[in-house]
C-alpha cells in the first residue's frame, strides 16, 4: 500500500487492494523483500534468519515468481555398452522444439481414405471391393452390402486361407500397411500407406529415413522436464528425496526380465531445482546431508546412484547431473550455530543472509498493511467473510500486545502466522453466528479460544511446573512441546 488512504471510509476489508505481486504482499520486511529481488534477478542465494511465522517461507516461495523458467531438459540417455553408466543429455528449449518437429516430420502426411489410390484403400481395408462403400477398417464387413472387406492380395497361395481366418477372428491378416511406388519424375520411389485410425497415413522415403534413424537412437528417459516448477522445496527431504535414487529392479538387469537401469533413474529435489531455487526450511534439520548440498553448489553437478546398498539400483551411477541451482535456506536465531559452516560461507560468499523483523513500529502507515495483511488472510482463506474495519482494531491491538510479549513496546509484531489464525477463528465465529461480515464479538470470541493452551494450564494447574507433576510420567518430564511463538513466560523450559 504505502500510500496514505481514508481507510476509515471504507465500511469492510473487501475495500482493500490487495498486490498482484506475492514479494508485495509481504508485509514489514522490507530488508527481506528487497534482496529477495535482488537474489532471483541476479541468482544469489539467501539465508532468512528469524522467529516462526515472519515470511520466511513466503518470501522464499514469492521468489519463484521472478525467476526466469527454466531452459534445460535433463535426459538420461542407455548405454549399450555399459547399461550401468547411463549417460546425461542436457537439452535446451530449442533442441526440443527442433525434436518435437522431427517427431512431427516422422508422422507422414495423413489423408482421407477416399484420397488414396483405390486398390490401398481396399487392401487397407477401408473401402469396399464389392460395392464400394467407405467405412473404417475395424469394420470387417462391409456395413452396406454386408460382404467381407477383405481383400485377397494375391501374395501366396495361403492368402485367402488367412483372410477367412483372419475375418473369423477378427483380426486383419497384417494388412495395416501396404508398400507401394509411385514415379516422381524419372525416378521411382517407394511409398508406404499406413493405417491411422479412420485416415491413411502416408510415407515417403524421406520419412522413411527419418524413422529408421531415430529407431537407432538410444532410449532414454526425461528425468528434469522443461516445464517443471522453478521453486523446489525440499524442507524434511529424505536423502533420496534431495539426492535422487535408482529403483530397485526384482529382476536386476536380467537383459529380458528386468528394466533397464536408465528407466530406473529418479532424480532428486537438488536436480529438480537446476535453474531455480531450492528451497530449505529450517535447514539444520538437514543435519549430515547439508554437505551433499555444499558439494551440490560447489561442483553445480552431482551424481545420482542408487542409494541402498541391497539394492540392484545400488551398482548403477550418473555422472553429471547439473544442479545449478540458487539455494534458499531458512532456520530460527536458536539453529544458527549448527548451519554447516563451509555452507554459510558458501551462501554468503554469493548471497545474503537476512536477518528478519520480529515487529515493526506502531504507526499509521503500518496499521495500514495490517489491514492488506487481513485482507490477504480472508481472502486466501476462501471460507470466512471479510472485516468490518472497526473490528481490525482489536486484531491490531493483538498484534500490538504480542510484540509487547516480545519486549517491543509501541510496535505491532510481525509474527504474523498466529495472527492470521486468529483472523480465521474470527471468521469461523462470523459464520457461526450468520454474520455477513466478522463484528467485534467475533474477534472477541476468538481471542478467548486463542488462548495458547499453555496458558489455560496454568491457570487451572496454577503453573505448568505442577502440571507436569501431576500429567507425566518420568520420562517424559522434562520433555515439552516447544510452542514457540508463546515467548512471554519461559521460565518453564
Ligand atoms: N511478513 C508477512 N506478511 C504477510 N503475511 C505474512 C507475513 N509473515 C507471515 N505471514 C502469514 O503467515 C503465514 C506463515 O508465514 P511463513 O510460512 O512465511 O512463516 P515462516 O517465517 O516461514 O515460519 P516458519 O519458521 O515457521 O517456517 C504466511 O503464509 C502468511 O499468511
Ligand atoms: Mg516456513
Amino acid at each position: 500500500m504505502g500510500t496514505y488512504i481514508n481507510v476509515d471510509r471504507y465500511p469492510d476489508t473487501s475495500y482493500i487492494k490487495i498486490p498482484t505481486n506475492p514479494l508485495d504482499r509481504v508485509i514489514g520486511q522490507n530488508e527481506a523483500v528487497r534482496l529477495a529481488l535482488i537474489a532471483s534477478r541476479q541468482r544469489r542465494n539467501l539465508l532468512l534468519v528469524g522467529p516462526p511465522g515472519v515470511g520466511k517461507s513466503m518470501i522464499a516461495q514469492a521468489m519463484s515468481f521472478y525467476i526466469e523458467r527454466p531452459k534445460e531438459e535433463i535426459r538420461v540417455v542407455h548405454n549399450p555398452s555399459y547399461p550401468e553408466r547411463p549417460f546425461i543429455e542436457v537439452k535446451t528449449l530449442d533442441e526440443i522444439e527442433k525434436e518435437k518437429h522431427e517427431m512431427n516430420s516422422i508422422e507422414g502426411e495423413i489423408i482421407d481414405a477416399k484420397d488414396a489410390p483405390q486398390n490401398v484403400a481396399e487392401r487397407l481395408g477401408y473401402k469396399c471391393q464389392h460395392c464400394g462403400f467407405y467405412s473404417p477398417p475395424t469394420d470387417n464387413i462391409c456395413p452396406n452390402c454386408n460382404n467381407s472387406k477383405v481383400v485377397n492380395n494375391g501374395q501366396g497361395p495361403f492368402n485367402d486361407v488367412f483372410n477367412v481366418i483372419g475375418v473369423t477372428f477378427g483380426i486383419n491378416n497384417n494388412n495395416d500397411r501396404v508398400t507401394q511406388t509411385r514415379k516422381i519424375g524419372d525416378r521411382e520411389e517407394i511409398i508406404v500407406y499406413e493405417k491411422y485410425g479412420d485416415k491413411i497415413r502416408v510415407l515417403d522415403e524421406r520419412t522413411l529415413e527419418r524413422r529408421r534413424k531415430l529407431e537407432k537412437k538410444s532410449p532414454s528417459k526425461i528425468i528434469v522436464p522443461i516445464d517443471r516448477n522453478p521453486f523446489v522445496l525440499a524442507t524434511g527431504a529424505s536423502e533420496t528425496e534431495l539426492l535422487g535414487d535408482v529403483r530397485h529392479d526384482p529382476y536386476g538387469g536380467h537383459p529380458q526380465l528386468g528394466t533397464l537401469p536408465y528407466e530406473r533413474v529418479v532424480s532428486g529435489s537438488i536436480h529438480m531445482a537446476h535453474e531455480g531455487v531450492l528451497f530449505i526450511d529450517e535447514i539444520t534439520h538437514l543435519g549430515n546431508l547439508q554437505r551433499f548440498i555444499l558439494t551440490a553448489m560447489q561442483e553445480r553437478k552431482f551424481p545420482i546412484v542408487g542409494r541402498n546398498p541391497q539394492s540392484a539400483g545400488a551398482s548403477v551411477k550418473i555422472d553429471d547431473v547439473p544442479t545449478d541451482f540458487i539455494l534458499v535456506a531458512a532456520c530460527n536465531i536458536e539453529d544458527l550455530q549448527y548451519i554447516l559452516s563451509p555452507l554459510r560461507s558458501r551462501i554468503v560468499g554469493n548471497g545474503y543472509e537476512i536477518l528478519m523483523e520480529d515487529s515493526m513500529p506502531d504507526n499509521r502507515e503500518n496499521r495500514l498493511k495490517y489491514l492488506q495483511f487481513i485482507a490477504q488472510e480472508i481472502n486466501m482463506d476462501g471460507k470466512i467473510p471479510h472485516m468490518t474495519i472497526d473490528s481490525t482494531d482489536l486484531i491490531i491491538e493483538e498484534g500490538k500486545r504480542k510484540a509487547r510479549e516480545n519486549h517491543k513496546n509501541n510496535a505491532l509484531t510481525l509474527r504474523l502466522r498466529e495472527l492470521g489464525g486468529l483472523i480465521r477463528a474470527s471468521g469461523d465465529m462470523a459464520i457461526e453466528k450468520n454474520h455477513k461480515l466478522i463484528e467485534k464479538d467475533d474477534v472477541k470470541e476468538a481471542l478467548e479460544l486463542y488462548v495458547p493452551v499453555e496458558e489455560k494450564i496454568k491457570k487451572y494447574y496454577g503453573s505448568m511446573h505442577n502440571a507436569l507433576g501431576e500429567e507425566s510420567t518420568g520420562s517424559q518430564k522434562g520433555e515439552y512441546y516447544n510452542y514457540y511463538n508463546y515467548n512471554d513466560d519461559r521460565s518453564y523450559k
